[in-house]
């Protein structure tokens, strides 16, 4: 693997530069670029903070107040060495007193303010962060499946912890620096000036190579914190790839590959880690070289001039522990740049994901399915000139025309990669049509509000994905509010329920955990189940019963008979015993019906169908 050619473009929020997630070519993780839109950043910054305005205000005050009470102290300082101690001198101890009781009361001040300010600002940091991670996960679930097929999960894993908690250190410690070197830098400069103008010059005058050390290091740190986010979300996909992958990982014994490619990234990691820490340290050590030349030359200078008797001796003082004060939180200034740079590009990755359209959009002008025009609850379905392409590759369904009678089953056959599944996932709203409609009813599925599409089409898969929870509840998802005798004569009229009887807690069995296992033909019956709960006008079986034994598939189609009794139906099978239950077959070939009648009738034929019924019978015999 060859390390990135091109660096990820760190830009401040606001700065108009596209920016997104740039490999260099060689990289294995290229093709999911999401292009940040200009000021998106700026603008999602903004939208997480407004609601909060009045509260960050008042933050903001606490921490102005708090400052003003910490800078009081070397006031206090010069008052006890020009006034107080010759006083005390002279037998008044009175101003020596007030300065004991004026540090005291400023130290009480600074920490009760400094305590309500960590409070304060501890919330608003949980408010924003629980909000962002919201929008992230409803945003990410929103978007389309074509979206998915593309970012994986591991970058949304990424986006979601590593972005969302660069974005925390930014707010929880990195803004809070900031603030208190800004109102120091204006407090101190004020003091100083009003204490002692040339002194005060003197401090003015070293922000000038400070604020070049600090641009350098700010276009420094963020080439490698840039590089840095980027080769730890590469970490991230990798890990989480190999692991959901683990199966074939071992089946194939890609394990001496996968530890081999995971060091190299590892590594990448560490040492962009170290480019990091040395850019600080180089910071760290110039900024404190200016810090003490400048008090230097400012000790030079006031000695010379306390002996000449132009200056105050406790002014000297004060303006040397103010300088020292100043320079203090410089250290921490590099800390807040570095959190700052990695919450930048985090927060434009964020933006980035967020600023993605679904593209299967929902409809801004929602229509209603018809009433049913018979007792039954199916509905007619029509493919009127669609034409599908995916996102990569050439156009799979070219000019499809197809009507289906409300209550009809249909089975679809043909080679692998004729275009079935894409053609059910079209009728799904997985996706939509380049060109032509899809309608139900004489509805758009576009036009469809979402409650309206979810009773109108389900579809059954292959995959039959059981989330975590208990058999009872993967059921019921097909209809959340169905009771436990609904869920009991959905999985009885399939099949199902002999199965889940056996199970260690029955429908309570929880499908994750150890001694819920249960097999993939089990699972296509809840599946199944899950789908006749939710009662849909048209229901497509996608390879749906690809797991189950001959004696399995058989019952299932037994309970189909009359589960889909009035229903639409779309039946997509290789094993032709699926047919049997089809009032009508369409053979389907790169994207085109080839063959369309009753079983009976194409069997009669002499084409493609009657040669795949006939080897299947042979196959039997
Ligand atoms: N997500 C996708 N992105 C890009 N191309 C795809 C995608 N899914 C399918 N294709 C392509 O579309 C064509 C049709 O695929 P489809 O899955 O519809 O075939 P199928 O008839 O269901 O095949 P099978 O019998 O193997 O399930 C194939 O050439 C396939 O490579
Ligand atoms: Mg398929």
């Amino acid at each position: 693997m060859t390390a990135p050619t091109t660096t990820t473009t760190t830009t401040a929020p606001g700065k108009k530069q596209p920016a997104g997630e740039s490999h260099g070519s060689g990289d294995p993780f290229d093709g999911d670029v999401l292009p940040t839109p200009p000021g998106a950043t700026a603008a999602l910054l903004r939208s997480l903070l407004a609601p909060m305005r009045a509260r960050v205000a008042f933050t903001s005050l606490l921490l102005l107040l708090q400052q003003a009470a910490v800078q009081a102290g070397p006031l206090l300082v010069a008052y006890a060495i020009d006034r107080a101690v010759p006083a005390f001198r002279d037998h008044d101890n009175g101003p020596l007193i007030a300065v004991a009781v004026g540090c005291l009361l400023c130290a009480l001040i600074s920490g009760a303010l400094q305590y309500g300010f960590i409070i304060a600002a501890a919330r608003v940091n949980q408010d924003v962060l629980l909000d962002l991670r919201g929008r992230i996960f409803r945003h990410a679930q929103a978007l389309s499946v074509d979206f998915h097929e593309r970012y994986t999960s591991g970058r949304l894993i990424s986006r979601s912890t590593t972005d969302v908690e660069s974005l925390r250190e930014l707010l929880s410690e990195g803004l809070q620096e900031l603030i208190t070197v800004v109102l120091s830098f204006v407090y101190i400069s004020v003091l100083l000036l009003w204490l002692d103008l040339g002194l005060g010059a003197v401090a003015v005058a070293s922000f000038v190579p400070l604020y070049l050390l600090v641009r350098m290091y700010r276009q420094r740190a963020a080439r490698v914190y840039g590089k840095r986010s980027t080769a730890m979300a590469t970490v991230i996909v990798k890990f989480v790839e190999t692991m959901n992958g683990i199966r074939p990982v071992r089946a194939f014994r890609r394990e001496a590959a996968n530890d081999a490619d995971f060091a190299v990234l590892n590594q990448r990691h560490e040492r962009t880690n170290g480019d990091a820490l040395l850019e600080m340290a180089r910071y760290v050590v110039g900024s404190r070289l200016v810090a003490n030349t400048a008090v230097a030359l400012m000790v030079l200078w006031g000695a010379y001039r306390v002996a000449d008797g132009s200056l105050e001796l406790g002014v000297l003082a004060a303006a040397v522990l103010y300088l020292r004060r100043l320079y203090d939180p410089i250290d921490r200034l590099g800390m807040f740049l570095n959190s700052y740079q990695s919450a930048a590009a985090s927060l434009e990755k964020i933006a980035g994901l967020l600023a993605q359209t679904p593209s299967v959009p929902e409809p801004s002008a929602p229509r209603e399915l018809p009433p049913l025009a018979s007792e039954f609850p199916g509905r007619e379905v029509l493919f009127d000139g669609v034409r599908f392409a995916y996102r990569t590759g050439g156009e799979v369904l070219p000019r499809f025309d197809l009507t289906l009678p409300a209550g009809q089953t249909v089975a679809v056959v043909g080679s692998t990669g004729a275009g079935k599944s894409t053609l059910a996932k079209l009728l799904a709203r997985f996706y939509d049509p380049s060109a032509g409609r899809v309608l139900l009813d004489g509805v758009d599925l576009r036009e469809l509000t979402v409650p309206e599409l979810r009773r109108g089409v389900v579809m059954v898969t292959q995959e039959a994905f059981l989330f975590s929870g208990t058999v009872a509840e993967n059921i019921a998802i097909g209809r959340p509010d169905a009771t436990r005798d609904d869920i009991e004569r959905a999985a009885k009229a399939i099949g199902a329920h002999e199965f889940i009887s056996s199970l260690p807690d029955g429908y309570d069995t929880d499908v994750r955990k150890r001694g819920g296992r249960i097999s993939a033909g089990q699972r296509q019956l809840v599946a199944f189940a899950r789908a006749l709960l939710a009662d849909p006008a048209v229901l497509i079986l996608d390879e749906a019963t690809s797991s189950l034994d001959i004696p399995g598939e058989r019952a299932v189609q037994r309970a189909m008979a009359t589960v889909l009794q009035g229903r639409t139906a779309v039946v997509i099978a290789h094993r032709l015993s699926t047919v049997e239950i089809a009032d009508r077959v369409l053979v389907m070939e790169q994207g085109r019906i080839v063959e369309d009648g009753t079983p009976a009738e194409l069997i009669a034929e002499t084409g493609r169908f009657a040669d795949l019924h006939r080897a299947w019978r042979d196959s039997l015999a």
